[in-house]
């Protein structure tokens, strides 16, 4: 049958979850390669990799909770509820082990995620993302966000994104952010609230990654203004199989630094 989609579109499939579907696009074939996108993204952020990767691999690109097409289940999504949602998944395709790179947020649902269920995780890539909890100081700002996310979600947006990125002065990058604002002004006010809430509450799991029974590929940005580096070093130094990746950017290595990150990337889900 002819249609007028690109050769390259994915369909995008859904499982219901707690009575709201759950929206992945599922790519290739081999090893299976889980991809959860950060705050207020969604899973098109990982097309590229995921086009990379599908020649080799079965590659999952999920819409958390609250993102994406994928609509809200509660005032608050803990990550743990988000890496519910991620199993399902997991489950209904019947994928019995996988990789996962989690960027930021998506690190923080990878690290339940991998708690929750160790005998299906075989690699767990944090991608500008930490083990540790928020602080005090960043509890107090998240709840600052939510009041401004109450008042006006684009205002917010629109002064969060360009943080996200080392220098919003070259061109090209002019471009991804503003692809990363529109992402953005897709998210559901409660999308952001809910995350907003549910990173605010995140149980520190340093131990995850210490006692990991599987490679840990840090992906660092020497710039990140969300994920300070210093820190990640000393989490870099816990599993005992742990890698760790320093790319010329700030929270948006994938599109601020493609090349460095898909190559570390490729090499993590070849191990
Ligand atoms: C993200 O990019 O997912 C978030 O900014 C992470 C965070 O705020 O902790």
């Amino acid at each position: 049958m002819k249609t007028n989609l690109p050769e390259s579109f994915i369909p995008d499939k859904a499982f219901l979850f707690k009575g709201v579907p759950v929206y992945f696009t599922d790519r290739g074939s081999g090893p299976a390669v889980v991809f959860l996108h950060g705050f207020l993204e969604n899973k098109e952020i990982w097309n590229d990799f995921a086009e990379a990767l599908a020649s080799t691999n079965r590659v999952l690109c999920i819409d958390l909770p609250g993102h994406g097409k994928t609509g809200c289940l509660s005032y608050v999504h803990s990550m743990e509820l988000m890496a519910e949602a991620v199993y399902l998944i997991v489950k209904k395709l019947r994928i019995k082990r996988c990789k996962l790179v989690g960027h930021s947020m998506g690190g923080y649902v990878a690290l339940a995620f991998a708690e929750a269920n160790p005998e299906i995780v075989t690699g767990l890539c944090l991608f500008h993302s930490t083990a540790r909890a928020d602080t005090e100081p960043k509890k107090t700002d998240r709840n600052r966000a939510i009041q401004v996310v109450k008042k006006s979600p684009s205002l917010f947006i629109k002064e969060v994104i360009p943080n996200l990125f080392y220098t919003t002065k070259q061109k090209p990058l002019k471009r991804l952010i503003a692809k990363t604002i529109a992402i953005a002004l897709k998210t559901p006010k409660q999308g952001i609230i809910a995350a907003l809430e549910g990173m605010k509450i995140r149980l520190e799991r340093e131990l995850i990654i210490r006692f990991a029974p599987y490679p840990v590929l840090f992906i660092i940005g020497k710039h990140d203004k969300i994920i300070p580096y210093e820190g990640l070093f000393e989490q870099a130094a816990l599993p005992e199989n742990s890698k760790t990746v320093v790319a010329n950017c700030g929270h948006m290595g994938f599109y601020e630094a493609p090349e460095k990150t898909l190559a570390a990337v490729k090499e993590f889900v070849k191990e």
